[in-house]
């Protein structure tokens, strides 16, 4: 399995891969450790390229969760506290974690005391520049600029577990040296928040790593 892993200091680790380079055994192993309602959820997927790329993503966060806590991946139990919610794993409040799957990618991200997200686009994906653009009036002057702009905030409304619902214009990020310069006030000091970008096998992912919210929506204490 050739996968994408971090490589930084940062108190979190992330792993991504393109799908289509799995070998059958290698997706088989990834099922294997899913549980029942994974599975039924996967299979719902009309596509079968979106269930392989959900069973990667869904497999991935189990090895990681795996990685940090010394646990077997496939005892991992998750829920969430309402429908559109951010899913939560059973019993470990410390640690939040978050995954992505798109269009032949794969990737799953996990940290401790704090909230992370993680989103994965195809680097040639159009995406709307006014979706991307916030409030300062910062605009990306390139096409590339404007899917990092979105992955990032994607990335950091997965983090603070609003999704799109948070809307993109209260957030300002520095796209070519990744950091959060304003942010909604559900985020804390934006200072506090890491941001990487990478790209990967024709994609670009971002992972937004911050601090634990005042309303502890993740269950982090
Ligand atoms: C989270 C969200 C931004 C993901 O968008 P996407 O680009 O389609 O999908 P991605 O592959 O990047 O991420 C999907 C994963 O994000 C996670 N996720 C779902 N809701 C989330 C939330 N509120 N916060 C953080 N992560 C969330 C899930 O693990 C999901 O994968 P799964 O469904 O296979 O478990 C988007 O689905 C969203 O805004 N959801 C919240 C609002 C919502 O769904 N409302 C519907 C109410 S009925």
């Amino acid at each position: 399995m050739r996968l994408t892993e971090s490589k930084s200091s940062a108190p979190f680790i992330w792993c991504g891969l393109a799908t289509s380079e799995l070998a059958a055994l290698e997706l088989a192993r990834l099922e294997d450790i899913l549980d029942d309602e994974e599975r039924a959820r996967i299979i719902r997927l009309r596509a079968a390229p979106q269930r392989r790329d959900s069973t990667v993503a869904h497999g991935l966060r189990r090895l990681l969760l795996a990685a940090f806590t010394g646990q077997p991946a496939h005892s991992f139990r998750f829920y969430r506290d309402k429908s559109g919610a951010k899913p939560k794993a059973e019993g470990l409040p410390q640690i939040d974690f978050s995954l992505t799957h798109c269009h032949g990618y794969a990737a799953a991200a996990a940290g401790a005391f704090g909230r992370i997200g993680i989103d994965a686009e195809p680097l040639d994906r159009k995406v709307e520049p006014e979706l991307v653009n916030d409030k300062s009036g910062t605009e990306y002057e390139t096409a590339s600029g404007t899917i990092v702009a979105w992955t990032l905030k994607e990335a950091l409304s997965k983090a603070e577990g609003s999704g799109l619902a948070l809307g993109f214009s209260g957030l300002n990020v520095d796209i070519n040296s990744p950091r959060l310069l304003a942010a909604p006030a559900s985020f804390g000091n934006p200072a506090g928040w890491k941001l990487e970008r990478h790209c990967h096998a024709g994609f670009t992912i971002a992972i937004a790593f911050g601090p634990t919210g005042a309303g502890v929506r993740h269950g982090l204490h």
